[in-house]
């Protein structure tokens, strides 16, 4: 990144490949935003103090644009820090201090003016995809306690514009990331998980634009929250033209004690900026993720087989063998055993927290299932939901005390099972050892890692008094130190983040994460919508799909094997059916879509995404990738139902080169790339749940 500063002004503009985004210490010594935009052409641009209107009756303060926006003073918009200090004063004033750049991150060191604390604010550009990452850090340096009772980990200021516009994720268990777009008018929207895991209602992510924005034109501000915890992004409108997006951890239950000497680290916002529309922002924040973020960003994710849909809970060795033997037949590369392998697992009231074999199911332990897949040229994955408990289970029987609760009060179960509290070391210690050993003894190589309740009662009676709120932080630290340490051990191991579906998904856990769990909800049709929205925000490498039963167990709707192997040849692919109900013509169909995602699959999995035809919009949804070396191209489309007999309108591409020429690998047909985006194919669809899977191939110029 490159950051020019302009030292006797204090202004320091963060320059990445086509945005700036500029922040000074204004005549009071606050830091307070400038600029956010395209790339302004000269430094004298930024020499300008950007002077306010004056509105009568308010404040200096109601109309600042401060960096961080302390609670203190007439500030009443959404607070980016809140402290209460021991002699009961809770404002907070602050002032620039010093800045440096160190590890090309650049820090601006700030202090109250008259208490002992420092808050330091981060910024790391990601040049190529205009991606800022901004965290703050608060540091007690004096010698009585603080309590944080608001800590936004950035406040995004936005231009002003007339009006501004939202793109959101929200959605429920079977139904997540659906997109919302709406227009922001006075007051706050706000999006938030008070669950204790990132939540399936909605996701930390947002877009803003002016209202005018498209697919592929026009402005777009793009941001997310790292975190998997308790989060909240509040998009304010002021009455003074402003919008500011607070985005950080829910202050809703929270509280955090910190003591002389200690430092508050937040979680990281991602922002970005670009000018072409709705699909160049969700590129970049792919190509960030890739490079950047995603565990293991740049190997391609395998073929996988899960026995969940299949067997449920009463899977054992032979049923499983049966299944494996039959993937393997298909091409998958990877064989995951899900729920019910462990403990006293017949159904969900028993069993999780006792992490051992259930010898009944596999008398030989998981050994054998494992040498069998692998001499079947698969590898081993299993299903783990450490962070919980069956009330009905010997960890439960032997430490009740070791989920969350509040004293006398009754302990409310979510799908039978209570959430360990992993802000308790002993807790730490046991689920660390409990994965560890399992990955020691056995030859695995992959972990789908569950969570499948929200929090209720989220008490820590034995801490020390005025630590208790800080469970919401501590648990989510401590899933990622579990993750980390695991991770560092048995290097090769991938994992999965689940948490009944999609309750997961998040660029915190990215970090540890190779892939996500997108959704339960396995139906073709609606996984259109759920992938749909689920790329706004994150690439298709993590996102996983399965091809799962002619007759969905959700909806029993019936839907095509080739429509439903499309819908998920969009992302990581899996498959998910009991193959056991295949028939023979079927399983060889099977055999060969897996075949052909193998072909295409870095296309998919590391190529650029476009967005063409949107699932709500018409009959047809069609998503287009573009190999990152511009050589390769794949169209999935997708006729959901035909009315009236209407010919399926053309599909127009984007992202090639208008000059160079493209053959169609099935028809032989060649034309220009300006032609096959600007005719467009002609769709042959017709009915419903018809799909085609186009190839392109760039033939020269
Ligand atoms: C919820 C997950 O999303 C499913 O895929 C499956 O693993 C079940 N839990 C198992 O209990």
């Amino acid at each position: 990144m490159s950051i020019l500063t302009v030292e006797d002004n204090k202004i320091w503009v963060i320059r990445t490949h086509r945005a700036d985004y500029a922040i000074h210490v204004d005549s009071n010594g606050a830091l307070q935003h400038f600029y956010w935009g395209e790339q302004l052409n000269t430094l004298d641009e930024f020499f300008e103090a950007s002077d306010q209107h004056v509105w009568i009756w308010e404040s200096e303060e109601g109309i600042s644009r401060e960096e961080i926006m302390p609670w203190g003073k007439l500030n009443f918009a959404e607070p980016g820090l809140k402290v209460e200090f021991q002699d009961c004063s809770r404002d907070v004033v602050l002032r620039f201090d010093s800045s440096v750049i160190e590890d090309n991150v650049l820090k601006i060191v700030l202090r109250d003016v008259i208490k002992q604390l420092q808050v330091t604010v981060h910024y790391r550009a990601y040049d190529e995809f205009d991606v800022i990452e901004r965290w703050v850090e608060i540091a007690n340096i004096g010698q009585e306690s603080v309590v944080l009772e608001q800590v936004m980990s950035a406040v995004w200021h936005m231009p002003v514009y007339p009006s501004y516009r939202l793109t959101y994720l929200a959605g429920h268990w079977g139904a997540e990331t659906q997109l919302r777009r709406e227009l922001l008018l006075e007051g706050k929207k706000v999006i938030e998980a008070r669950r204790g895991i990132t939540g399936h209602n909605h996701n930390p992510f947002f877009m803003i634009d002016f209202g005018e924005t498209t697919e592929e034109n026009g402005s777009v501000y793009y941001g997310a929250l790292a975190f998997s915890g308790h989060w909240k992004v509040v998009a304010e409108r002021t009455p003074y033209q402003f919008l500011q997006i607070a985005v950080g951890i829910n202050d809703f239950d929270f509280r955090w004690l910190l003591k002389a000497g200690e430092t508050f680290v937040s979680p990281v916002s991602v922002g970005g900026y670009t000018a072409r529309g709705y699909g160049d922002a969700s590129r970049k924040l792919h190509g960030y993720q890739q490079k950047h973020v995603l565990r293991n960003g740049d190997q391609l994710r395998k073929v996988l087989y899960n026995s969940w849909e299949a067997t449920y809970f009463d899977v054992n060795e032979e049923n499983q063998r049966i299944l494996a033997q039959k993937a393997a037949s298909l091409g998958a590369e990877r064989f995951v055993v899900d729920d019910g392998w462990f403990g006293a697992r017949a159904d969900d009231t028993a069993g999780l927290g006792d992490w051992y074999v259930n010898k009944t199911k596999f008398p030989n332990g998981l050994g054998s299932l494992i040498d069998y897949v692998k001499s079947l040229g698969m590898d081993f994955g299993i299903w783990v939901e450490p962070e919980m408990v069956n009330p009905n289970s010997d960890l439960y029987r032997n430490h009740p005390d070791w989920v969350y609760h509040f004293p006398n009060r009754h302990r409310t179960e979510g799908r039978n099972q209570l959430v360990l509290n992993l802000a308790r070391e002993d807790v730490q210690a046991y689920v660390y050892h409990a994965v560890d050993e399992l990955l020691s003894t056995y030859d695995i190589s992959f972990i789908k890692w569950d969570m499948n309740r929200y929090f209720s009662e989220p008490g820590w009676p034995e801490t020390e008094m005025g630590r208790d709120r800080e469970v919401w932080v501590r648990h989510v630290h401590a899933l990622y130190d579990i993750w980390e340490r695991l991770q560092t051990k048995h290097t090769q191991v991938q994992f999965e983040s689940c948490a009944g579906g999609g309750g997961r998904v998040d660029m915190g856990i990215m970090r540890y994460a190779d892939q996500f769990w997108t959704s339960d909800n396995t139906d073709a049709l609606d996984r259109l919508r759920i992938q749909w929205g689920h790329s706004h925000a994150y690439n298709s490498k993590s996102m996983v799909c399965w091809v799962t039963e002619n007759v969905n167990f959700m909806n029993g709707r019936q839907i095509p094997l080739q429509f439903r192997f499309h819908t998920a040849m969009m992302g990581t692919l899996g498959i998910g059916m009991n193959l056991n109900h295949m028939t023979e013509q079927e399983m060889k169909e099977a055999a060969a879509y897996i075949a052909q995602y193998k072909a295409i699959r870095p296309i998919v999995q590391e190529g650029l995404c476009y967005r063409l035809s949107p699932p709500e919009q018409s009959d047809v949804t069609a998503v287009e990738y573009v190999s990152q070396d511009g050589q390769e191209v794949v169209l999935f489309t997708f006729r959901h139902a035909q009315h009236y007999g209407h010919p399926a309108l053309p599909v127009r591409l984007r992202g090639l080169d208008p000059s160079s020429r493209y053959c169609n690998s099935e028809t032989g047909e060649i034309r220009s790339g300006q032609g096959w985006m600007s005719r467009g194919i002609l769709l042959r669809l017709k009915g419903d749940y018809d799909s085609a899977l186009i190839r392109l191939t760039l033939v020269g110029d």
